[in-house]
């Protein structure tokens, strides 16, 4: 594969100091979804560069809490792996670094883009963006703590009114940061906003360290334009991934000039019961990875024929047992369906009810 030459002016890979990411695309993190069992399922089908651990509050880590130890846990051969934290007190955000670093993560990663009133209301995630002075001094702090590398991923700035990542990325470059990732939205945009890179361009422009873009990839397309559009380094992939795992191995392939080769069915079937399986063994109780594979499921299965059904009746099952049967028995009427053809309207998974059918 590598033989081939890459598409002219795409970079293939960057490096955070000694951190090679190869290729450059990056498994963005989300809460609720990047924990262990996702990343792995990632890992697996491969084309990831760096995985991120979902964002952890730094009071949590820093008091020893068992939840947000247990989201910090990495796999000893999940490399390169970055961890986030987020909160908005200089002390504690070095402490939780230095237990990021202790738990084996390559890269620690700092969190100035998340848009939840929670998170806000503490001056934490893109609260941030409105109070440089306060970011500095987290950064500052940080820096002073750990020796791997220091990542920030910020959005483009609170509101369009105040769009400063390329000021609040500069600052972070001036105090130790290695790579800034910018997701295009402003935090008023929230998951909506028309695409405006201009300042991911601006502040690729400006900086020595990596930028990496992040918004709205789900294809080789929307990477490609990413990188035309700002001279990024890299692009990052959140929902994306949850839709189709399998887009970083497929943009890395088209990246090297290859055709896009579609995923089979047998093979999608294969991932989603292989990962209800992870969650089954990870989560502690069975309400826990049924909560779990049901959000999961409902991304995955979008673009599946007549697929409303199978969320419908993922959504209503009761057990883990539940679900898994409803995802055979519709992949196994997807195959015949297909076999016969695959043009006529049939319910394709059996017990789902006509109002399911009707949305
Ligand atoms: C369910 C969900 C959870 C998220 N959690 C985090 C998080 O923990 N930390 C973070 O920096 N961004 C978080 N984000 C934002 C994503 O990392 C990413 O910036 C955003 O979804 C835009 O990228 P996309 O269009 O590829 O999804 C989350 C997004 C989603 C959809």
């Amino acid at each position: 594969m590598d033989a081939v030459q890459p598409l002219a002016g795409m970079p293939l890979a960057y490096s955070v100091r000694n951190i090679r990411i190869e290729p450059n695309l990056v498994l963005a993190p989300m809460e609720g979804v990047t924990d262990l069992t996702f990343r792995r399922l990632i890992r697996k089908i491969g084309g990831a560069g760096l995985t991120v651990t979902e964002f952890i509050a730094s009071e949590g880590l820093r008091r020893g809490a068992d939840k947000m130890e247990e989201m910090a846990r990495i796999d000893p051969d999940e490399h390169p792996v970055a961890i986030q934290i987020y909160g908005r007190n200089p002390t504690a955000m070095a402490e939780a670094a230095k237990i990021v670093q202790d738990l084996g993560a390559d890269i620690c990663d700092l969190n100035f883009g998340c848009p939840s009133k929670k998170v806000c209301a503490h001056s934490g995630g893109s609260a941030l963006l409105k109070d440089p002075e306060l970011a500095e001094q987290i950064v500052r702090a940080v820096r002073a703590a750990i020796t791997i590398p220091l990542t920030v991923k910020m959005r483009s700035g609170f509101d369009s009114t105040q769009r400063n990542c390329p000021d609040i990325a500069w600052m972070c470059q001036e105090e130790g940061v290695e790579a800034i990732t910018i997701h295009w939205r402003t935090r008023a945009d929230l998951y909506s906003g028309t695409r405006a890179v201009d300042k991911i361009a601006e502040t690729k422009a400006r900086l020595r360290i990596p930028v990496i873009g992040n918004g709205d990839i789900l294809d080789f397309e929307s990477a490609k334009a990413m990188f035309a559009d700002t001279g990024v380094d890299g692009v990052m992939i959140g929902r994306g991934a949850i839709k189709n795992p399998w887009v970083f191995q497929q943009v890395r392939a088209q990246m090297l000039g290859h055709e896009l080769t579609e995923v089979t069915p047998e093979e999608k079937r294969r991932v989603l019961i292989d990962y209800y399986e992870s969650c089954r063994a990870w989560f502690r109780t069975d309400r826990g990875a049924l909560g779990r594979m049901k959000k999961i499921s409902n991304y995955f299965t979008h673009g599946l024929p007549y697929s409303s059904e199978l969320r419908t009746t993922i959504l209503r099952s009761q057990t883990v047992e539940e679900a898994i049967t409803a995802v055979n028995l519709y992949f196994d009427h997807l195959a015949e369906w297909q076999a016969r053809g695959g043009s006529t309207r049939e319910r394709l998974v059996p017990d789902a009810t006509d109002a399911a059918l009707a949305g």
